[in-house]
């Protein structure tokens, strides 16, 4: 059985190229994932219009499911009262009871997670609770299971280290306890693919951590254009599923073009392993 997911992040909109939304949504149409992944940072500053751009963009997409969890930007930051009280108004509006969700495609299982707070201003973390609802789902040993948050697990440069998950650690015993297999998250904008051993080599059962660039904004980084990630899960053999990650890049001619494959399979007792 075969499933692709498309996993988007950071488009914060208000601060996006519009010439980018319709090659973004071109690419959606010609890739046809069974599931589209959108995590976070989906506004530049949670205004209602904003919301509504992103909205639309999704609306244009709309004969695919969705995923979608908030980014730190999509909490209001100077409005104390509005970010105090319902810092997560608009989303709601927008994205109905998307905010913590189970979303089974097929044979894939994709928990999405809110790693933002109202109390901090760009750090994430999950709460014990969050993380362990996850554990206490009964699956089959032989599924594919996916947990999305906006902040990372892992990041390639040094200077992205502070904006980490808080408590990592905690969150990735859980996570190979509860048979994780692949970790999604983005805001620093430099996308990224690992194994869990290298960042937690304690914990013995590896996972693929996966940080997708920014899609839609000029808030890019140096040999980092807007890019999104293609996820091909094969569960054909039940017994050792692969997963192969496609990195898109945003090329001068305004389309998005496939740069990086990086193709992985699963060891019942090890977990991920490089292809
Ligand atoms: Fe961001
Ligand atoms: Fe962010």
């Amino acid at each position: 059985m075969k499933i692709r997911i498309a996993h988007l992040s950071d488009p914060h909109f208000g601060a996006n190229y519009p010439e980018v939304v319709n090659a973004l949504t071109s690419s959606m149409k010609d890739l046809k994932p069974s599931l589209i992944i959108l995590s976070g940072d989906i506004t530049q500053r949670a205004r209602c219009e904003q919301f509504v751009a992103a909205e639309k963009f999704v609306q244009q997409l709309a004969e695919f499911p969705w995923a979608i969890v908030p980014g730190n930007h999509d909490i209001p930051l100077f409005n104390i009262f509005a970010r105090l009280f319902y810092p997560y108004k608009y989303f709601k509006n927008v994205f109905k009871g998307l905010l913590e969700k189970e979303i089974p495609v097929k044979s894939v299982h994709v928990f999405t997670l809110n790693s933002t707070s109202r109390f901090r201003h760009v750090q994430g973390a999950l709460s014990a609770k969050q993380i362990k609802k996850i554990v206490a789902d009964p699956l089959a040993e032989t599924d594919v299971r996916i947990a999305c948050f906006h902040h990372p697990m892992d990041c390639p440069k040094t200077v992205d280290e502070k904006n980490l998950l808080r408590n990592r650690d905690e969150a990735m015993q859980v996570f190979a306890k509860a048979g994780i297999d692949l970790i999604l998250g983005g805001h620093i904008h430099d996308p990224y693919v690992n194994l869990s051993g290298e960042r937690y080599p304690n914990v013995k059962r590896q996972s693929i951590i996966s940080v997708a660039g920014t899609c839609l904004s000029w808030r890019t980084r140096a040999g980092a254009p807007n890019s999104f990630h293609l996820i091909d899960i094969d569960t054909a053999d039940k017994k050792i599923p692969r997963l192969v990650i496609t990195r898109y890049d945003l090329q001068s001619n305004k389309q998005f073009t496939p740069i990086l494959v990086q193709s992985f399979f699963r060891d019942l007792a090890q977990g991920w392993i490089k292809n």
